[in-house]
């Protein structure tokens, strides 16, 4: 073979094959591979004609089809299999090649496959890259970690496919080992905390202003013109203005309001918690996402838990009394979701906790002893499998009895600017949990729009796809 790829990309979902073919657009020489070779093929026979492509059927033909050093994109399922990829490409590698993992890999992982390999002699490179399907074929925002002599060398052809700005690329070297992914993952728990904020806002729009979903599609389009020009406000304004095909409904209306993820909002809260960092917002709009989910409690807090009453807006006679009702319930939340958490570890390590039995052990001698520990053992006595406290008739009472002082002490905060994120937030649980609908549905939508992550219907089974790029036609995933 006489020509030799300057990087080749092995993994060629649509993700892969949309970076192979950004390369090759720019024009460099791509060797591309996949697991089964249909999908090498199929992006040749149809993509060919973009650029150089140097298909080949084994990793041991790939990696002698580039030049050296060789520069080899992984572009296969965080976790697993990119352990299989890179075990079975390091053999086949030489000192100073690189093995490049564009994935969504957890920054950890990264840190060790970089020091495992750096002992071979070869360049783990780790880097973020985000911008979905679109962004890898057209310009991507890029964030690579790793050694800086793998930089130096891959850096350039990172670049020249990257993003511009004012053409300068969206690209830099972040740092070493797994520097790339670590930003990477707060990219997205900040992707996470956007999401929310947005999802808030058109609930509020829509519950609060009696707005509907085309309505508030034109005011984000408004808004996008302004200081909140972004791309996710540009295409909530673009989801929340569809209208389903089948139904004559709005689009987010036959979206089922469970907004799914990955894991990288996770981490990054995961990540916070270790270095002590506040992250509060990404960390409630991972928790929103994980009530939206629940689906099992929901069900069994619809239509039980009560809202506000008519007079709740209005102000409270007495302070004290107000707060000790905010206290009361908040703290009932608190404990409710401290259970829930141990039920659910017990369900997933199969230890057959009675919660019960620790409400009891709890009644004396440590330092949560409280009188109401001993309303949630008779709670779980009357029912082992509650899904939550709040539902139990005695904690029921005890929320629905508090919640309008509640609402008042947290409006009050607010006003006053004292933070009382505790308060703040159990009342922000209690109304997810007691939703109806949640704007969950617009993340699915956002989610489904950027990265094709499909979504489900609340009239059917399965899961669906819009094809938001083109003709906007709905197709089964
Ligand atoms: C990006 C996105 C991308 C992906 C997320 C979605 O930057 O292009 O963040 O990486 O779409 O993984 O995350 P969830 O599936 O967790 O919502």
């Amino acid at each position: 073979m006489t020509q030799k790829a300057q990087i080749g990309v092995t993994g060629l979902a649509v993700m892969g094959r949309n970076l192979a073919r950004n390369f090759a657009r720019h024009g460099h020489t791509v060797a591309v591979h996949n697991r089964s070779y249909g999908r090498t093929k199929e992006l040749v026979e149809e993509f060919g004609h973009e650029g150089t492509f140097i298909p080949s059927e084994s990793a041991e033909d790939f990696v002698a089809s580039l030049e050296r050093p060789r520069r080899v994109v992984i572009m296969v399922k965080a976790g697993k299999a990119t352990d299989a990829v890179i075990d079975e490409f390091a053999p086949l590698l030489e000192p100073g090649d690189m093995l490049i993992d564009a994935g969504n890999a957890h920054f950890a992982d990264t840190r060790r496959r970089e020091a495992a390999l750096k002992e071979r002699g070869l360049h783990f490179v780790g880097t973020g890259v985000s911008g979905g399907e679109e962004g890898a074929l057209h310009g991507p925002s890029i964030m690579p970690g790793g050694s800086p002599e793998s930089y130096e060398s891959l850096g350039p052809l990172l670049e020249d496919i990257s993003a511009k700005v004012d053409g300068e690329p969206c690209c830099v070297h972040v740092g070493p080992d797994g520097a790339g992914h670590f930003v990477k993952m707060v990219h997205n728990g900040i992707e996470y905390a956007d999401m929310q904020l947005i999802a808030e806002a058109y609930d509020l729009l829509r519950q609060a202003g009696g707005h509907s979903p085309a309505e508030i599609a034109e005011i984000f389009k408004g808004w996008n013109e302004g200081r909140l020009g972004s791309y996710l406000i540009e295409i909530t304004a673009e989801v929340l203005k569809q209208v389903d095909a089948e139904s004559g409904k709005p689009f987010v209306d036959i979206v089922v309001d469970r907004a799914e993820q990955k894991g990288t909002g996770r981490w990054t809260v995961q990540s916070a918690l270790d270095l002590g960092v506040p992250v509060s917002g990404i960390a409630e709009a991972v928790f929103a996402r994980a009530l939206s989910g629940g689906a099992d409690v929901r069900a069994a807090a619809a239509g039980k838990l009560p809202g506000p009453s008519a007079t709740a807006g209005a102000g409270g006679a007495d302070l004290q009394a107000d707060v000790e009702q905010a206290l009361f319930a908040s703290k009932i939340v608190a404990y409710a979701q401290g259970f829930q958490q141990i039920q659910a570890a017990s369900a997933e390590y199969g230890w057959q906790i009675d919660p019960g039995a620790m409400a009891k052990i709890w009644r004396a001698g440590c330092i949560i002893r409280a009188k109401f520990l001993d309303y949630i053992k008779q709670a779980y006595d009357k029912d082992a499998n509650l899904q939550t406290l709040l539902v139990d008739d005695y904690f029921l009472e005890a929320v629905s009895g508090a919640q309008d002082a509640w609402r008042r002490v947290v409006a009050l905060a607010a006003a006053q600017g004292i933070p009382a994120p505790g308060f703040a937030s159990a009342l922000a649980y209690y109304d997810g949990l007691r939703a109806e609908r949640l704007p969950a549905a617009l993340i699915q939508g956002q989610r489904d729009f950027f990265g094709a992550h499909t979504y489900q219907r609340v009239d059917k089974d399965g899961s669906f796809h819009t094809m938001w790029g083109a003709e906007r036609n709905e197709v089964s995933a």
